[in-house]
């Protein structure tokens, strides 16, 4: 008898030895295996994850080196028998139990590059949709989903794919933003190498919807694996008949070219991405006119991050209003949350908006992985706010922590425990924006060489007041003149931590 078992092909889990442990199994179980890869389910704490298809199910073991492999097989791992790393049928696991998982629904349940599972779970049922009730009526139901961008900006997609609709015929271009530059997050490349197919999908339903016959994927370098899942999957998908001229039998044109970006954080920003999909340096465009109205090559440009792109399938296929059940206020749906950092179980949560950060913190992080309180939390990538335990009951959604003066952005959650320096913080805030600043603008490049000077003196307990009046004028200078986020964001870890952790600014006890 041959016995199915998954282990993940997912960067991350291989990060932690997948690989070793799929070369374990399949030479201890020799023709008693049939080897599956899958993406990762995102618990990045039971990683290698193995699932063993039984009767009743999945059943999950982790995580599971290839040192452990000869002892499973021996307690009968190929027939789910119980052992210290049995995790019972994965489905029911408490952690991926209480998620609300519509984008990430398939992400490590099939084999990524298995067109046939994909068509099976539910797949291309949204193009199918959109196909038959063309463009407007597609455009009509992504806003009408409440979606709003997954990229950083929250803006609402519906608009800005009606914008595209709107503008005079002739070319119009799909770009899916796969730069994902913020630190602590990872919910763009588990989709990318969990469920490429969605990715394809979502941009064949915006090129549809506004009628452009050409999608770019701009992948950051740094994302191997990705790239060849995404490059693999989009020649399946050619031939399949999903991308090319007559797409499902349609007629309509339209097809995608993955594009490797050369690895600054500032390619991730827009319209600096259309510079560098143009060839040129990353270097962001003054805006007006928008993208949408002059993007790629001077044509109307869909910019999508892929979290965005990839919900659309599910929101065409289930209908909008099924998409805006989930999720409070403006903030409609479910958000991807990454959480990483100083916790004991570190991985993607996809649930309605509205989990306080507490509850991300306790519920599914279990605390910190030191054991010591967790100080502090910066929310929404290197941009984003710190915000101190005093604001853990704050929901995670978009007007909650725009009200604390935070952000969301891309939904990565990184937690700091209390041995946490945030001078040393709000210093690497400012270097970072010098090192990534595209020079453009005077308040950020000299602003965050200036900030980072006066941090650097306050560390040393240089002219402490003056240096930090200095930070603040900075900070404001940054936040009112900066040309685009990086420059006008970069403030916002700074004056949180100045604001939160005051105490950290004051003068220190020799040796501390
Ligand atoms: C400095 C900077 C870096 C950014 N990096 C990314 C990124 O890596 N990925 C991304 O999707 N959006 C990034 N954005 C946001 C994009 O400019 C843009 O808002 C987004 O791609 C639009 O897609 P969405 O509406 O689907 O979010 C960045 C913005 C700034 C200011
Ligand atoms: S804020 Fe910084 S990154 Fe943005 S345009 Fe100005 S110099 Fe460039």
């Amino acid at each position: 008898m041959t016995t199915t078992v998954w282990v993940p092909r997912d960067a991350g889990a291989l990060a932690l030895g997948a690989e070793a442990t799929a070369r374990a199994l399949a030479t201890a179980a020799g023709a008693g295996v049939r080897l599956r890869r899958n993406g990762s389910r995102g618990l990045y704490w039971l990683e290698p994850l193995v699932e063993v298809e039984c009767g009743d199910g999945r059943i999950a073991y982790g995580p599971v080196t290839a040192r452990d492999v000869p002892g499973l097989l021996q307690q009968g791992l190929l027939r789910g028998e119980a052992h210290p790393l049995r995790l019972g049928p994965i489905e029911g696991h408490p952690w991926l139990a209480s998620q609300q998982r519509l984008t990430f629904a398939r992400v490590g349940g099939i084999d990524p590059l298995d067109l046939d599972a994909y068509d099976q779970s539910g797949g291309y049922r949204g193009l199918k949709r959109a196909l038959e009730i063309g463009p407007a009526a597609t455009v009509k139901e992504v806003l009408e989903s409440g979606l709003r961008g997954r990229g950083g900006a929250a803006f609402p997609t519906g608009i800005k794919w009606q914008t595209v609709l709107d503008q005079p015929p002739g070319q119009r271009y799909i770009a899916c933003n796969a730069d994902e530059g913020d630190s602590g997050t990872f919910s763009d490349r588990m989709l990318m190498e969990g469920d490429p197919f969605c990715l394809i999908e979502g941009m064949t339903i915006a090129g549809v919807a506004v009628g452009a016959t050409r999608g770019f994927i701009y992948l950051r370098i740094e994302y191997p694996h990705a790239a060849e899942v995404m490059a693999t999957a989009l020649e399946l998908a050619r031939r399949a008949g999903r991308l090319g001229k007559d797409v499902m039998g349609s007629k309509r044109d339209f097809d995608i070219e993955l594009r490797l970006g050369a690895g600054a954080y500032i390619c991730g920003e827009e319209t600096s991405m259309l510079e560098s999909l143009e060839g040129r340096r990353g270097e962001i465009r003054v805006r007006p006119p928008l993208p949408a109205e002059k993007g790629l090559f001077g044509a109307p440009t869909v910019v999508n991050n892929v979290v965005t792109l990839a919900t659309v399938p599910t929101v065409l296929a289930n209908g909008a209003a099924a998409y805006r059940d989930f999720g409070q206020a403006k903030s409609r749906g479910t958000m991807p949350l990454q959480l990483a950092g100083n916790v004991r179980r570190g991985g993607l949560i996809e649930r309605a908006f509205g989990l306080t950060v507490r509850e991300l913190l306790e519920d599914y992080g279990g605390g910190s992985a030191t054991g010591r309180p967790i100080r502090a939390v910066q929310i929404g990538g290197p941009l984003g706010a710190y915000l101190p335990a005093s604001q853990f009951d704050t929901p995670l959604e978009y007007e909650a922590l725009s009200a604390i003066g935070a952000m969301l952005g891309h939904g990565g959650v990184v937690a700091f425990d209390d041995t946490v320096d945030m001078l040393q913080m709000a210093h690497y805030a400012m270097q970072f924006c010098a090192h990534e600043s595209c020079g453009k603008c005077t308040p950020c490049r000299i602003g965050s060489v200036r900030g980072a000077e006066a941090l650097a003196n306050v560390a040393r307990g240089v002219d402490r007041d003056a240096n930090l009046a200095l930070v603040e004028e900075l900070c404001d200078t940054m936040l009112q003149a900066s040309l685009c986020g990086l420059g006008g964001m970069a403030p916002y870890p700074v004056l949180s931590a100045l604001k939160h952790f005051p105490e950290d600014f004051r003068p220190r006890a020799p040796g501390h």
